[in-house]
């Protein structure tokens, strides 16, 4: 019996330090996983340190409704100051970074300020040591601007090909006509609920399996 309470025990405690997602969606029904606000994200600026944005907005230091610093539909009436770095690519030869992925170097290229928003300079660095800085060097990232092969195509070799993807979470940006693998093909930067921001869940690598047909 008193063996029987310890197993109890046991088992109640290593519930309560099993991670609270693991289990609790299936990684192959998008319809399951959980959708979370950016307000109690990394993607809410007001919880930086040496950060204040008037009134407590969250979408301020990226998008703002109206004088945009960028025009378009493309553009997401976008508010943030620009990346003016050169970043070294995981294939040499490839283009600088475009589109929404130089958005997000923005911020992760650790050199602009994140507080640099509306027309103003800030003067806050994401942390040095954070893995969020990516610094310039993305030679040692997933690939990022890279065209998608077109449906049917043999990319490379047979046993490379990929399939679609799309249908669980992961997307193709349409960019200039074709479609890429952007930083937004894999996440999305206001739903913190499966974790990094990630599109797809990370469990049974069923965010890669979606482009990589392994
Ligand atoms: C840290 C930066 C960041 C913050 C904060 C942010 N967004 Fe975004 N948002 C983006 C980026 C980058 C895109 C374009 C990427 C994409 O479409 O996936 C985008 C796209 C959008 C879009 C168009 C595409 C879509 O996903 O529907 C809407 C609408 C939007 N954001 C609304 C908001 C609102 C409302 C807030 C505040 C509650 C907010 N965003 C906060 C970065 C941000
Ligand atoms: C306005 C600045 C800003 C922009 C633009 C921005 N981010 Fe971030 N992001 C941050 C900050 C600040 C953090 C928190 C960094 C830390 O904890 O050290 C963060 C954290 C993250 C994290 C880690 C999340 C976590 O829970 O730890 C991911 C993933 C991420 N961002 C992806 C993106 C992607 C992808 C884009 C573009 C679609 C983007 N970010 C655009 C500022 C930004
Ligand atoms: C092919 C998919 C993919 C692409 C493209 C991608 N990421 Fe990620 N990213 C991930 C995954 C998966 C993780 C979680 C890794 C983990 O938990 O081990 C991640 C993690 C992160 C983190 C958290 C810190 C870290 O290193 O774990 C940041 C910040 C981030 N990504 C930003 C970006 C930015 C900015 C881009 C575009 C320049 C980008 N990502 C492009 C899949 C991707
Ligand atoms: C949105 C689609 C997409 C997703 C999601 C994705 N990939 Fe990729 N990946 C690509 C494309 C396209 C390439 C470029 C392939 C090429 O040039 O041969 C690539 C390249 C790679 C390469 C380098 C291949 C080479 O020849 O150098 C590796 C390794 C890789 N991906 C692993 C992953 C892993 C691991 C994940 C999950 C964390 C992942 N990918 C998620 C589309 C994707």
């Amino acid at each position: 019996m008193k063996r029987a309470w310890g197993l109890a025990v046991v088992a109640v405690v290593v519930a309560a330090f099993t991670p609270a997602a693991l289990g609790q969606y299936d990684p192959y029904d998008p319809n399951t996983w959980p959708l979370e606000s950016i307000v109690n994200s990394a993607h809410n600026l007001n919880n930086y340190p040496g950060i204040d944005i008037p009134l407590n907005q969250v979408c301020l230091p990226c998008h703002v409704p109206h004088n945009a610093l960028q025009a378009g539909e493309e553009n997401v009436l976008w508010n943030h100051a620009e990346t003016g770095q050169t970043f070294e690519m995981y294939y040499s030869g490839a283009g600088q970074p475009e589109g929404t992925s130089k958005k997000c170097l923005g911020c992760h290229d650790g050199v602009t300020a994140l507080d640099s928003y509306g027309g103003t300079q800030g003067s806050v660095v994401i942390d040095p040591d954070s893995k969020a800085n990516m610094g310039t060097d993305l030679s040692n990232d997933h690939p990022i601007g890279i065209e998608y092969p077109a449906p049917g195509d043999d990319f490379n070799d047979p046993n490379e090909f990929m399939s679609r993807g799309n249908s669980l979470g992961v997307r193709l940006v349409s960019f200039s006509g074709v479609e890429r693998v952007e930083c937004n093909s894999c996440h999305n930067p206001h739903n913190p609920g499966l974790g990094n921001f990630l599109r797809a869940p990370l469990e049974e690598s069923v965010i890669c399996l979606e482009c990589h047909n392994k």
